[in-house]
C-alpha cells in the first residue's frame, strides 16, 4: 500500500481521499486548553544529590503519573544538537524513495524493522494520515543503514533515552514506596524492549477530516516523545481532550498499559492521539520502554491487597503487543480486554 507521503507527492492532493475520512462526534471535536496545569518534571532535581531536591521531585513525579499519566520533562541531559540530528535524519530517511523505504516493508509485528502506513491496514476500513518507521532498538539494536548516518544518530538517540527512563523509573519506584531498583529488576528492564516509532504526517489539505493517529494508549512502562516545529499530540484527561504544547528542548514522557497494570490502576496508562495540520509535515520520535518481551507483567505484590485486589490478570508482554498490534487502534484500550 502507497505511504501517505507518497500520495500527497505523487499528485496534486485538493482533497483527501475517500478512504481517510474520519467521522468525528462533538466530543472528539471540541478541544479543552489546560496547558497551563500539565505538570513539568525537572530531571535534573529527580537526580539530583540534595536529599530534599529529589524528594520533592519524586513526589511531584508521582502525582503526575497518577493525575495525568503524562508530563513534560526538562533537563533531561539530551543535547538539542542529537535531537535535531534525529529529526533531520527521519526527514532524510522519509524522502527516499518508495523503493528504498519498501526494502523495510514487513510482514510480522515483532520484524525488527518496519517502515508502514496508517497502523494495521490489514484491519482498518478507515486509514489514518500517518507513515511511519519502526524499530527495536533493545536489547538488540535494530535500524536502516539508509540514509547515511541515520543508524548511529538513531543508537545514540536511543541509548540516551534509556538513560532518562532509569532515571524515572527509580524516581516511580520510589514514588509508589518501593526500592528504588524494583521496577527495573521486577520487569527486568535491562533486557527490556525499546520501541523506536518515527511518525511522518504529511501536510494535510483538509486537516479536519483524517486523523494521524487515533485514540489509543502506549504499551510499554514509558514513552518519551518530541517532534518537528508542528504540533499535534492531544491527551485526554478527564475525558477532555488537551492539546499539548512542549518547552523547549523537553521531551513529552508518557506512562503506558504496563505502569497501569504494574501498579494495578494507581498510575494510569493516558489515552492520546494525533492530529495532523495543513502546514507542513510533522514528525514525531517516540520510544516505548517496556519490560523484557519474555517477562509476565501482572500487578505488582506490593500493591495489592484484600481492599486492593488485582485488577488485570498477569500477561506476557510480547502476547500483549501480538493482542493490542494485531486489532484495530481505536478508543478501547487493550487493557480492557485483560481486566478482571
Ligand atoms: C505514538 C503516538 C503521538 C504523536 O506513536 O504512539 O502516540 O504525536 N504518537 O505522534
Ligand atoms: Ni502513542
Amino acid at each position: 500500500m502507497l505511504g501517505v507521503k507518497e500520495l500527497v507527492d505523487s499528485t496534486c492532493l485538493r482533497s483527501v481521499p475517500f478512504n481517510y475520512i474520519f467521522l468525528k462526534t462533538p466530543e472528539d471535536s471540541t478541544l479543552y486548553y489546560e496547558t497551563q496545569n500539565i505538570p513539568i518534571i525537572d530531571f535534573s532535581e529527580l537526580t539530583s544529590s540534595n536529599p530534599n531536591e529529589r524528594s520533592k521531585a519524586i513526589q511531584q513525579l508521582g502525582d503526575a503519573c497518577q493525575d495525568w499519566g503524562f508530563f513534560v520533562l526538562i533537563n533531561h541531559g539530551v543535547s538539542e544538537t542529537l535531537r535535531d540530528e534525529v529529526l533531520r535524519a527521519s526527514q532524510r530517511f522519509f524522502d527516499l524513495s518508495e523503493k528504498e523505504k519498501k526494502e523495510y516493508v514487513g510482514q510480522d509485528i515483532f520484524d525488527p524493522i518496519k517502515y508502514g502506513t496508517s497502523f494495521n491496514v490489514m484491519v482498518e476500513k478507515t486509514l489514518f494520515w500517518r507513515d511511519y518507521l519502526k524499530c527495536y532498538v533493545h536489547p538488540h539494536f535494530n535500524a536502516p543503514s539508509k540514509p547515511p548516518g541515520f543508524r548511529e544518530t538513531l543508537e545514540e538517540f536511543t541509548r540516551k533515552g534509556r538513560e532518562v527512563v532509569d532515571g524515572l523509573l527509580k524516581g516511580i519506584s520510589l514514588s509508589l514506596g518501593l526500592e528504588e531498583n524494583y521496577i527495573q529488576k521486577r520487569m527486568k528492564v535491562d533486557l527490556g524492549s525499546q520501541v523506536l516509532a518515527i511518525n511522518y504526517y504529511p501536510r494535510c489539505p483538509n486537516p479536519e477530516l483524517v486523523m494521524g493517529l487515533p485514540a489509543h494508549t502506549d504499551h510499554g512502562l514509558l514513552t518519551l516523545l518530541m517532534h518537528n516545529e508542528l504540533e499535534g499530540l492531544q491527551i485526554q484527561h478527564n475525558g477532555k481532550w488537551i492539546p499539548v504544547y512542549p518547552l523547549p528542548n523537553s521531551f513529552f514522557i508518557n506512562t503506558g498499559d504496563h505502569m497501569e497494570i504494574l501498579t494495578n490502576g494507581k498510575y494510569k496508562s493516558v489515552v492520546h492521539r494525533a492530529v495532523v495540520n495543513g502546514k507542513g509535515a510533522r514528525i514525531s520520535v517516540g520510544t516505548a520502554h517496556g519490560p523484557c518481551l519474555e517477562s509476565d507483567v501482572g500487578p505488582a505484590p506490593e500493591l495489592v491487597g484484600d481492599d486492593n485486589p488485582a485488577a488485570y490478570r498477569a500477561i506476557k508482554y510480547r502476547d500483549y503487543i501480538h493482542l493490542q498490534q494485531s486489532n484495530q487502534l481505536d478508543k478501547k484500550s487493550c487493557l480492557d480486554r485483560i481486566r478482571i
